[in-house]
């Protein structure tokens, strides 16, 4: 591993290319034993350029191995984001004696047309894959969805629908959200339309997810939208929709969005395909807003932990909630908790929990909370500021202080996400790596993800309350790196 001085911002716990730029997450896909991360991938600069498919694979999701590309830009154009499958019934053709091809769908953009004709930029592309990933073989039909002449017309994620025997592809196109079906992922048909007037309009939809998850046996169809910009604070934001999908059409019980995160960093997530019951989701830990200009040197861009989804009911309501993969408690180094704790004012957690910089998790078990604030520092006066505001019912994250801030001029700032839970106690799980934090409450139905760039490491953590708090449990773990431990 790099020493914290040679790259003081370097993931430890998240997966970061070794050198250059990196966007959203694709074609995540678990096959024969191992998992797959495909990404949006510049190998010659650390800013955005002609898109590749970067990959890397992980047998637990947590610690990520890098493959050479395995999608490289061509006579069609860059290869955008996109989803893969494992098509087990061969309904493609492409697999050879008995093997199931990995097929990976995604957009084509044809940078050279965007001036003479913007509305036939993109369209949609296959590939396949007989060696686990390694090389791909691009379809000689291709595109597979031409484009009918929409501006933003990409990110095609594709599952099997089994009741129908069939592939259902969701595409974002501009403003809403486009469902095709195929029987066999080279012929797809129009099915449906979902937006234009449903869910958040502040900027272009982009990356789209379909899937069930089950709700007291039954299962409710979460559609996930990615919008850039027009998020709760600021930028790119991902919202989602519950309701039903029959093979055809989504019918929303509400056309209202919900977000799945209200921090500022977390975009373009989607699910891993083939997971069983499982509904595993992974974002990119950035923003559009100034994904080019964050201060890292080797390397631009990080994912996020992946996520198990499931639904949460809060009366009546059902919300999507996200908690960190458990596969992560497996780098646990040391723990140190304390029950009962009660704040005056002021506590310093430094070395009663024997904080260092990160990477740690820490929870928090808080029964009637007041206001208060976690404070992570360091001796060069950044702060990093975590917690709950009580006339607001709202979490927040501030990063005014947090170090390097002024790259760009949206990037300082206090973020918020209201309380969803009602329940008296309040439980926080944060994962805190060098330059992230990742904040789930109540569960996770209220969660934020931030990063931040400290002159120096944050290894200081104190809590405050001004009122008093009475901390039942807080617990520290300190996680080991899981870099390049194989
Ligand atoms: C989302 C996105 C996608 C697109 C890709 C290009 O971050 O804009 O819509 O396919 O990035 O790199």
């Amino acid at each position: 591993p790099t020493s914290p001085a040679a790259e003081p911002y370097r993931p430890q716990i998240h997966f970061s290319p070794k050198a250059h730029w990196i966007n959203d997450p694709n074609g995540m896909v678990f096959h024969n034993g191992t998992y797959h991360l495909f990404y949006q991938y510049y190998p010659d600069a650390t800013v955005w350029g002609p898109m590749h498919w970067g990959h890397a694979t992980s047998k637990d999701m947590v610690h990520w191995q890098e493959q050479p590309v395995a999608l490289y830009p061509d006579s069609s154009g860059y290869i955008f984001s996109g989803s893969a499958v494992v098509d087990v019934n061969n309904t493609s053709g492409f697999g050879k004696n008995g093997q199931a091809p990995l097929v990976a769908i995604f957009t084509h953009h044809n940078a050279k047309l965007e001036k003479s004709d913007p509305t036939h930029v993109e369209q949609q592309s296959i590939a396949y894959s007989l060696d686990e990933g390694k090389t791909w073989t691009k379809y000689a039909g291709n595109p597979v969805v031409p484009n009918p002449g929409i501006s933003d017309f990409r990110d095609p994620k594709v599952r099997w629908f089994e009741s129908q025997k069939k592939w259902i592809m969701t595409l974002a196109t501009k403003d809403r959200v486009t469902f095709y079906s195929s029987p066999n992922l080279k012929n797809w048909t129009r099915e449906s339309d979902f937006g234009g007037n449903a869910g958040a309009h502040g900027g272009v939809w982009e990356c789209p997810d379909l899937f069930p998850l089950k709700h007291n046996g039954k299962d409710v169809w979460v559609l996930i939208v990615n919008i850039n910009p027009g998020g709760p604070n600021g930028g790119s934001a991902t919202q989602y929709f519950l309701g039903n999908f029959d093979g055809k059409t989504f019918r929303p019980n509400s056309t209202q969005t919900k977000w799945m995160d209200y921090g500022t960093d977390n975009y373009a997530g989607v699910t891993f395909a083939n997971t069983g019951n499982r509904t595993v989701l992974m974002g990119w830990m950035n923003n559009w807003l100034y994904a080019n200009k964050v201060p890292t040197v080797a390397w631009r861009g990080a994912m996020t932990v992946p996520r198990d989804l499931s639904l949460t009911p809060v009366g009546s309501e059902l919300y999507l909630t996200s908690t960190p993969i458990r596969e992560l408690d497996k780098l646990e180094k040391q723990a140190k908790s304390l029950t009962n704790l009660k704040v005056n004012v002021e506590t310093d957690l430094t070395t009663k929990l024997n904080v260092g910089a990160g990477p740690y998790q820490l929870k928090l078990t808080v029964p009637n909370p007041a206001d208060f604030s976690l404070v992570l520092a360091n001796q060069q006066g950044n702060e990093l500021v975590i917690g709950y505001d009580k006339a607001a019912n709202a979490y927040f994250i501030d990063r005014t202080k947090s170090g390097k801030t002024d790259f760009d001029t949206s990037f300082a700032g206090r973020h918020t996400a209201p309380r969803l839970s009602t329940a008296p106690t309040m439980q926080l799980t944060l994962l805190i790596d060098r330059a992230s934090v990742e904040l789930f409450a109540d569960g996770g139905l209220s969660v934020m993800t931030d990063v931040f760039f400290p002159d120096a490491p944050l290894n200081h953590l104190k809590i405050k309350s001004a009122t008093g708090l009475l901390i039942t449990e807080c617990g520290y773990k300190q996680l080991s790196s899981a870099r390049d431990s194989g």
